[in-house]
């Protein structure tokens, strides 16, 4: 089985940016924990990050057919992109949903999402570790 990790705009700079609010973990480090936790599954994971909502509408189109499953940080397109949610209703894989946050406790803009109703699940607030409860419910449910 493969899944694909899928990372929204500014997640790049993680580590560096607001660590306060994200960690002090970088994206590198966040693809180690989704590759070592898919391995125990006997699971291959690839990566795309982008600040371009395209480039994230074509990595989740070529996902179909292609991989078993979707973790999904879509960042900031969370709350605005309709194309973003349009392309995963299309590619019909189970999404899991992952915030590093806890959108609920910020910002009123932030506790929208456009993905959460295609999501078989949705994690905020867990930090780098809600990539691997990701990962592992994936996993759970490619297993039936
Ligand atoms: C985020 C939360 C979003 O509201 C924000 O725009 C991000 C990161 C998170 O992981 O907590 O860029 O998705």
């Amino acid at each position: 089985g493969r899944l694909l990790i899928v990372h929204g705009p500014n997640l790049n700079l993680l580590g560096t940016r607001e660590p306060e609010i994200y960690g002090s973990d970088t994206l590198e480090d966040v693809n180690e924990l989704c590759r070592s936790t898919a391995a125990r599954y006997g699971l291959e994971i690839e990566t795309v990050q982008s600040n371009h909502e395209g480039v994230l509408v074509d990595a989740i189109q070529a996902a179909r057919g292609a991989v078993d499953g979707i973790v999904i940080n879509p960042a900031a397109y969370t709350h605005t992109s309709v194309a973003i949610a349009d392309a995963l209703a299309a590619v019909d894989l189970p999404v899991v949903e992952v915030h590093l946050s806890n959108v609920h406790a910020r910002e009123e803009f932030r506790k929208h999402s456009y993905v959460s109703p295609l999501a078989s699940a949705v994690i905020a607030g867990a930090g780098i570790t809600g990539y691997r409860f990701a990962v592992e419910h994936l996993a759970a449910q490619l297993r039936g």
